[in-house]
């Protein structure tokens, strides 16, 4: 939900931290801040707002601490933005998560004579390393307020003029440069310096200016590895967004998510002989959903579960039960936490994840990776393909059947995204200042449709809801009207039902635009999609992405930053 990165070396300081806070803001732009230690001791400046519209504060030093914020305790204000610093300003604090037990340790430190500047949870984190560093030793007093701490943190102090790390619940990894170390929520942010990285696990703790990790008490060992992202991938390059870049990636990403290893066949093979729960939230649930419905085809009962709601379906896991993971950041907490109760019934775990190194991707007995490179606007796009495709590879090799259907559709994607840019562009200027958007959908077309309306809510702010086709005369074609738009998608299976659903709706006003590989009468604009049976959810995504884009354009909307989100919810 927050981004943080510190930086230790050679090179000035602040430039680093300011240019790599800007590749985290996709975390959070409520506020950004910067801590140095410099000579005079520690400087601090923050502000409310998104720091890629800010100016670079200038302190001479070669160690310091940032921080871009999601709000989550306390309201979006100057003194709620990080870095918090104990009261004798030596102590400077930034972080990412959520300190569960924060109002007690705040009474407990104010019953010590301790007093608060902000709203938030993070604020207890320097005093209480104010309180142990009087009476103990650097280590022993980061570790004792490690031991305070409950709730999930990835945090980094100048602690005594060093700067200090520890994670538990929330991402951090180390770059290991020539000029210096940073730390940081993600890898971009150092991406241009190093692609050497040490990525933390629970539990971890130590001090930039040693090479020592410690868990607890104890010294662990933690590999580096060398990171393959491409440096310019996580650039806009000539786009005017990272939405609009992610989607155009996609005549890519969707090949590149079918190039998979033998893994695939291992997965395959364990799920068919299990009990199978797809566990993911918002777009990653969507696409689970979507492909359960193929699951079941193959012969494979698999469950979509949002990962928020997991918990009725704990007491029927067991050792025979198979979870599939998706995500794209690999570190959304409502997953993570889902994954470790079940683990803790034996459950076999597949991950399909994006983001390389993140705790998704090291937890489960099996990784697929989704090989979309950075995805760095807020909305899922070419991760949402990645994961329908890889889904349905699985699918078709548990049918033992060719993919050359879904090399067929990935080679479809520049195509249908050439095809379409105009239509959705002219959709956008024609539904800007609608009130209510409906999208509807039969069979795997449902959670699509739910998909659907989730992109065009989060990014353009127009209510959209999307719903199972067959549900609208159960309630919801109360609210048509006339000129109510109403997106349609149909395919082979299920055109003939859902077109009887578009003429409901269309009987009583409403504006129907059909995303079908077949034009109708009913529909009142046709976005054509290639026939592909199996890949329909996958190609109709693409258009709804544009359109959610240009709608987002059309009101003036941040389409990479929609407020109130963030790209990686690492609390629940
Ligand atoms: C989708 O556009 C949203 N950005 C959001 O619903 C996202 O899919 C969800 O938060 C899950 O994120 P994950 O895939 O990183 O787990």
């Amino acid at each position: 939900m927050c981004g943080i990165l510190g930086y230790e070396g050679a090179l000035q300081a602040t430039p680093l931290i300011f240019k790599g806070l800007k590749q985290l803001s996709y975390r959070g732009y409520d506020s950004w801040g910067i801590c140095a230690q410099t000579k005079k001791g520690l400087q601090t400046f923050k502000r409310v707002g998104d720091i890629t519209k800010s100016n670079e504060p200038k302190f001479d030093s070669t160690k310091a601490i940032g921080h871009t914020r999601w709000a989550t305790h306390g309201k979006v204000t100057q003194k709620n933005a990080h870095p918090h610093l104990n009261e004798s300003g030596t102590i400077a604090v930034v972080h990412n998560g959520i300190i569960e037990n924060a109002d007690d340790l705040r009474l407990a430190l104010e019953d010590e004579g301790y007093k608060f500047k902000s709203e938030t949870d993070t604020e207890v984190i320097p005093h209480l390393l104010d309180y142990f560093a009087k009476r103990y030793d650097d280590h022993t007093a980061l570790l004792k307020t490690l031991k305070h701490l409950k709730g999930s943190y990835a945090f980094l102090a100048l602690l005594k003029g060093r700067l200090a790390f520890a994670r538990d619940g929330s991402p951090l990894v180390i770059g290991l440069s020539n000029s210096g170390k940073f730390i940081s929520s993600d890898i971009p942010s150092f991406l241009h310096h190093t692609r050497k990285t040490i990525v933390l696990e629970d539990g971890d703790w130590g001090f930039a200016d040693e090479d020592r990790i410690y868990s607890g008490k104890e010294i662990v060992s933690r590999p580096a590895r060398i990171e393959s992202w491409d440096v310019e991938v996580a650039k806009k390059g000539t786009y005017p967004h990272f939405m609009l870049k992610e989607i155009e990636e996609q005549q890519m990403t969707i090949r590149k998510a079918l190039n998979q290893d033998g893994r695939i066949k291992i997965a395959a093979d364990l799920l068919s002989r299990s009990e199978v729960y797809i566990l993911g939230c918002g777009t990653s649930y969507n696409t689970g959903a979507i492909a359960s419905y193929e699951l079941a085809k193959a012969g494979i009962r698999a469950i979509p579960s949002l990962a928020s709601e997991f918990e009725p379906h704990l007491p029927f896991i067991n050792e025979d039960s198979i979870i599939i993971a998706l995500s794209q950041s690999g570190e959304t907490k409502d997953v993570i936490d889902a994954v470790r109760e079940a683990k803790k019934k034996q459950a076999k775990i597949i991950s399909i994840v994006n983001t390389p190194g993140s705790t998704l991707a090291r937890g489960a007995d099996i990784h697929i990776p989704m090989k979309s490179g950075p995805e760095i606007c807020v909305l899922s796009t070419k991760s949402a393909t990645a994961q329908l495709a890889i889904l349905s590879l699985l699918t078709h090799e548990i049918e033992n059947k060719s993919p050359d259907l879904l090399r067929e559709a990935a080679a479809c994607a520049p195509h249908v995204i050439a095809q379409t840019k105009r239509v959705a562009k002219q959709l956008a200027k024609k539904l800007k200042d609608t009130r209510s958007i409906f999208t509807i959908g039969r069979g795997p077309l449902a959670p699509l449709a739910r998909e659907a309306a989730l992109k065009i809510k989060e990014v353009s702010y127009i209510h959209a809801e999307g719903m199972p086709a067959g549900e609208l005369k159960h309630g919801p074609i109360a609210l048509i009207e006339p000129g109510v738009p109403v997106i349609v998608f149909a395919d082979s299976n299920t055109r003939t039902l859902t077109i009887s659903n578009a003429l409901e709706v269309k009987a009583r006003g409403a504006y129907v635009i059909g995303i079908d590989s077949k034009n109708h009468p009913a529909y009142d604009t046709h976005i054509q999609i290639p026939d592909i049976e199996e890949a329909t959810p996958m190609l109709a995504l693409l258009p709804i992405q544009l359109l959610s884009y240009y709608l987002a354009l059309e009101r003036g909307c941040d389409p990479d930053k929609p407020r109130n989100l963030a790209k990686s919810v690492t609390v629940r």
